[in-house]
């Protein structure tokens, strides 16, 4: 009976972990299809799920082209420290810097950087993904985004992902100079990864078409 209790509480802690996260889908390492990604070294990615890179405050780099199956690696990651009962925050960049944007108009900018600094393990997903906000009169993301990295270098870990090659980060981030030094912080010290393969998304996408008998399309992933 009493195990029943501290297994329930157990559960219930988790939960308020992962609803606390910001993870809004929940992906598991039991359902990635590694044949399909047969240049993926499986070693380095199951080595992560050990967590001890958390714990030793090392950043990572997850890179790769679309569909390749960054995101689920990393939010199975996410569920996975909940369950550790490390703190953990998730969000895709695009979210991350509008809230900092939004911090800037309430002047609350420096308390939500605290509350991005926290946490000991943060993932920030997609990179590259969705349009970021520019404005002249306030600082780039890659501004944002350089003082988020510098704050937590060393202290707690940041896992990213990201579709674009480095070198678009620049324009991406709208400031080449800001987006070198974060990329050279994470270059430094990150555990880097890179998907070379095809889209597991073009990939449900054809399959879907050939079931319903719908002309396949040929494969068109987006450069990175
Ligand atoms: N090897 C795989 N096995 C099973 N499902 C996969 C695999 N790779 C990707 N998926 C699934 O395909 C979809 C797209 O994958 P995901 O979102 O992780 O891609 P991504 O690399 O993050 O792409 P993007 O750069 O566009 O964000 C998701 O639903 C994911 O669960
Ligand atoms: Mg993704």
């Amino acid at each position: 009976m009493l195990a029943q209790a501290v297994a329930l509480k157990r559960e219930h802690s988790i939960e308020w972990r992962v609803k606390g996260s910001g993870l809004k889908v929940r992906k598991s390492m039991a359902t990635f299809d590694w044949d399909f990604q047969p240049k993926l070294d499986r070693r380095p990615v199951l080595e992560l799920f050990g967590l001890g890179f958390v714990e030793r405050h090392e950043d990572l780099l997850l890179t790769g082209k679309s569909g390749t199956g960054k995101s689920h690696i990393l939010q199975a990651l996410v569920l996975k420290a909940c369950e550790q009962e490390w703190m953990v925050r998730y969000a895709r960049c695009v979210d991350l810097i509008d809230d900092l944007y939004a911090g800037l108009a309430d002047s609350s900018y420096e308390r939500r950087m605290k509350r991005w600094c926290r946490p000991a393990l943060l993932v920030i997903d997609d990179v590259g993904l969705g349009q970021l906000k520019r404005r002249d009169d306030e600082p780039t993301a890659a501004h944002m985004l350089f003082t988020l990295l510098e704050r937590r270098h060393t202290n707690a870990t940041t896992a990213i992902t990201s579709n674009i090659k480095l070198s678009a980060w620049g324009k991406y981030l709208g400031d080449a100079t800001l987006a070198a030094a974060v990329l050279d912080r994470l270059a430094a010290t990150s555990i880097r990864i890179d998907i070379d393969g095809p889209s597991y998304r073009q990939f449900l996408a054809r399959k879907r078409a050939r079931d319903n008998g719908q002309p396949v399309l040929d494969e068109q992933d987006q450069e990175p």
